[in-house]
């Protein structure tokens, strides 16, 4: 199967119709994994590592009363890694011995669990470097949800060194319409019911120029100006439609919410392969309000990709269905 093929099969596309507003979208999870594995693994373990050698502020955030979260975490990703993919990763526990192998990576500890000397890392950083998703930890109190540790190595353009500490609304606050519309009202009633055991997902979306993952504000001046390169010739390798497939998992000592994010990107050329979401991804950019283009980072491209688009005929017979 060549590598586009194999792209466009496990890509979560995110629209089921023909317009995109905000909603309360959430989903249960059911008999899937939480946290992926794909063939980016090792690119992207090592890019993280190159992220954060370069300093962890903004990057990553574990204020003290997080402790038992960081745990918690630890424990729910390596079951969950060892569930799904039994042949890259091993949990033994002995009692609180437990012993973590990761082949992909060629690692084996074996450590005290609860006791952090015993490990390379604090224990969200030591599990968080070799999975592919983002990570928050939210702390629920006061009839809140507030950002309190995390690893942010491949965000959408924010920044968990300005977030840290805050509430879900206000950390949501530069999201237009969805306040007036009650959506994040809604959604934080709802996440903080979410029980043990009973995990919940929802997809996002944006655009973005090159096959980057890290589009955080620290690195802006890295990547802010690449907006402005696209042309109708390199349109269809440049943009990507970039998603991100968010879980809600309650921690079961901590109380904590884990909202682990994977990101999936993937080129206008590829897309092309599959007819049905090409059209449908050309109609939501033609309905997308002016604000949510705005917001998304779009306004430079936007045009560009519709008339790319609106040139490029797809290429059913590449693809599977
Ligand atoms: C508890 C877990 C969550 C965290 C930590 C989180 C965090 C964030 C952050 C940091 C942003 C970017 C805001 C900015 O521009 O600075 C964002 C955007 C957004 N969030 Fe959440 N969020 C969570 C759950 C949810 C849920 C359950 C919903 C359901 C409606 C939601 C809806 C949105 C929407 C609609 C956006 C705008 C995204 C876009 O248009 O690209 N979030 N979220």
């Amino acid at each position: 199967m060549s590598n586009s093929i194999k792209a466009i099969n496990n890509f979560p596309f995110p629209f089921a119709d023909d317009s995109y507003m905000y909603s309360v979208n959430i989903e249960p999870v059911t008999d899937e994994a939480l946290f992926d594995v794909d063939e980016h693994y090792h690119t992207e373990i090592k890019e993280r590592d190159r992220i954060l050698k370069q300093g962890k502020q903004g990057r990553y955030l574990t204020l003290p009363h997080m402790r038992d979260a960081q745990w918690d975490a630890l424990e729910v990703m390596m079951n969950d890694l060892a569930t799904w993919f039994p042949e890259s990763f091993t949990l033994t526990q002995k009692g609180d011995r437990w012993t973590w192998e990761n082949k992909k990576l060629d690692l084996q500890d074996t450590f005290t669990f609860l006791d952090e000397a015993t490990l390379p890392y604090e224990p969200f950083e030591y599990i968080s470097r070799q999975v592919q998703e983002d990570i928050i930890l939210l702390d629920q109190r006061e009839g809140d949800l507030f950002m309190d540790a995390g690893i942010l190595t491949f965000p959408a353009s924010w920044s968990l060194g300005f977030d840290e500490g805050m509430r879900f609304e206000e950390f949501h606050g530069p999201v237009p319409r969805a306040h007036e519309m009650g959506v994040f009202k809604k959604a934080k009633a709802f996440l903080m019911r979410v029980e043990i055991g009973k995990p919940w997902t929802r997809l996002n979306w944006t655009m973005t120029v090159n096959r980057r993952l890290d589009t955080s504000l620290e690195s802006y001046a890295d990547w802010g100006i690449e907006d402005s390169t696209v042309t109708l010739e390199n349109c269809g390798e440049k943009v990507h439609l970039r998603v991100e497939v968010q879980r809600f998992v309650r921690l079961p000592r901590s109380n904590a919410l884990m909202f682990p994010i994977h990101t999936y990107l993937i080129s206008l050329n590829e897309l092309l392969l599959k007819p049905v979401w090409t059209k449908r991804l050309e109609k939501v950019l033609k309905n997308l309000p002016e604000d949510l283009v705005e917001y998304k980072g779009l306004s430079l491209y936007r045009d560009t990709v519709l008339a790319w688009l609106s040139q490029n005929e797809p290429q059913p017979e590449l693809a599977s269905s």
